[in-house]
């Protein structure tokens, strides 16, 4: 079958989703009700969704949770997210909880310079291009004003604008390094105009312009978050012994990180459980986050732990330190509805706000996933959390649901075991 198609973005929603169905699925009617089930039935809305990018067909949903009883740095929050893996959003509530009765989480922004750079070939003396760099900088700034204009306003603009060389690991290879504050928002449209602008008015006939483009790795762009309390308080109910004994066995879990990319990344894969889920829910950019977040935790030249962790004078201190360039203005944020209930759920934040909320998110479902599997391991309650999946797998209906639920209340839940008792009640 030949599957080639030309046009198909011209073709009506309708009529894509009939050329998927003839050509992908044998059973055509059950793939348009498949996908249509999914439309909203406010046409409005949907075609804000649709929109958003191209050749949609339907929706993707993803559950929307909440986390409360967050002190940060004094507030309260409760935090919106979105993922899809069971007992992320419980652990959240959890830790919450237990950080609240001790002080809360306290955050701050170390930084918040975003970066972009135009790439270029020279084949000249440098020295020649540096003096036509320097010659050439007030033009460079004047030439965005423009563009600039609005973000200066808000406080923020271009930072800098820095010559590379870059020749010591690619011949001819040369950047012009730009460093942005873009405020509350993320600033990837900015910087991006902001950068072919200062191209095209620093190119000439012997500077070959590879590309301009925002770089997502923002080592400056830095939030800190941590927690502490006395190792007494750390472990309720315990004698002084057990709770240095217990501290110190977490410590070696994040020490672990530090020194094993292995459990490093599933480690921070943990960390960015909560981060993404956060990110997602404010109509933020996961991918960028994410690239960033496993890069800076390689910074050192090999991939670490983004959380660290000390034990000292009788005293506990968790804390996570990453690069998040976030917006709470423009993009997504306010244009899908619920990132938009998310920031006002969040008390509408700044964008500095949003970082230390998102690095707490990131610091509790790691305190979370270090405590469970430093004590039960995390599949029980894993487990009990994934049993209504496996009872919707099967097709369980409320009363069975309910049955089965009370049964593994005491009984360790596999798929094999729920299974067998689902079974049994038919
Ligand atoms: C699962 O999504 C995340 C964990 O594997 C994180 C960790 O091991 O630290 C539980």
């Amino acid at each position: 079958m030949d599957r080639n198609i030309s046009g198909f973005s011209k073709l009506s929603k309708e009529k894509k989703i009939e050329w998927l169905a003839s050509n992908y699925f044998e059973n055509q009617h059950l793939t348009k009700e498949t996908l249509q089930r999914y439309w909203n039935t406010d046409a409005q809305l949907q075609q804000l969704h649709d929109d958003f990018i191209e050749n949609t067909i339907s929706n993707f949903y993803l559950p929307y949770g909440v986390a409360p009883n967050f002190l940060i740095n004094d507030r309260e929050y409760t935090i919106p997210m979105v993922l899809e893996e069971s007992s992320v959003v419980a652990a959240a509530s959890l830790v919450a909880k237990f950080w609240r009765s001790r002080g809360g989480f306290r955050a701050t922004v170390l930084g918040t310079v975003k970066i972009g750079q135009v790439h270029f070939m020279y084949r000249g003396d440098s020295k020649t291009l540096q003096t036509y760099f320097e010659h050439c900088k007030p033009n460079l700034l004047k030439a965005t004003e423009g563009l600039t204009k609005n973000m200066r306003k808000r406080g923020g603009g271009i930072l800098d604008i820095e010559l590379r060389s870059k020749t010591d690991q690619l011949a001819n290879y040369f950047q012009l390094h730009v460093t942005f504050d873009t405020k509350d928002s993320m600033g990837a449209n900015f910087i991006n105009s902001c950068l072919e602008t200062i191209a095209s008015t620093f190119e000439r006939e012997d500077i070959q312009v590879v590309m301009s483009i925002l770089s997502n790795y923002v080592p400056e762009c830095l939030v800190k978050a941590e927690v502490s309390c006395p190792l007494t308080d750390l472990v309720p109910d315990s004698d002084p012994e057990t709770a240095l004994a217990y501290a110190l066995k977490f410590k070696n879990a994040v020490d672990i990180a530090n020194v094993e990319p292995h459990r490093a990344v599933t480690h921070n894969k943990g960390i960015m459980n909560g981060i993404d889920a956060l990110v997602l829910a404010t109509g933020n950019d996961f991918r960028a986050i994410e690239a960033c977040a496993h890069a800076y935790a390689s910074k050192d030249g090999s991939y670490k732990s983004l959380t660290h962790c000390e034990v000292k004078d009788g005293h506990f201190r968790f804390w996570i330190e990453l690069p998040l360039a976030l917006g709470t203005v423009g993009g997504l944020t306010s244009l899908h509805p619920l990132a938009k209930f998310s920031l006002q759920l969040l008390q509408n934040p700044s964008a500095e706000a949003l970082m230390e909320i998102i690095a707490v998110a990131g610091l509790a479902q790691n305190f979370a996933a270090l405590r469970a599997l430093t004590t039960t391991g995390i599949q029980k309650g894993h487990m009990k959390m994934h049993l209504m999946n496996i009872l919707n797998q099967l097709g369980a209906n409320e009363k069975q649901k309910e049955k089965l639920v009370t049964h593994f209340k005491d009984q360790p839940v596999s798929h094999s075991a729920v299974q067998e008792m689902y079974q049994k009640l038919e």
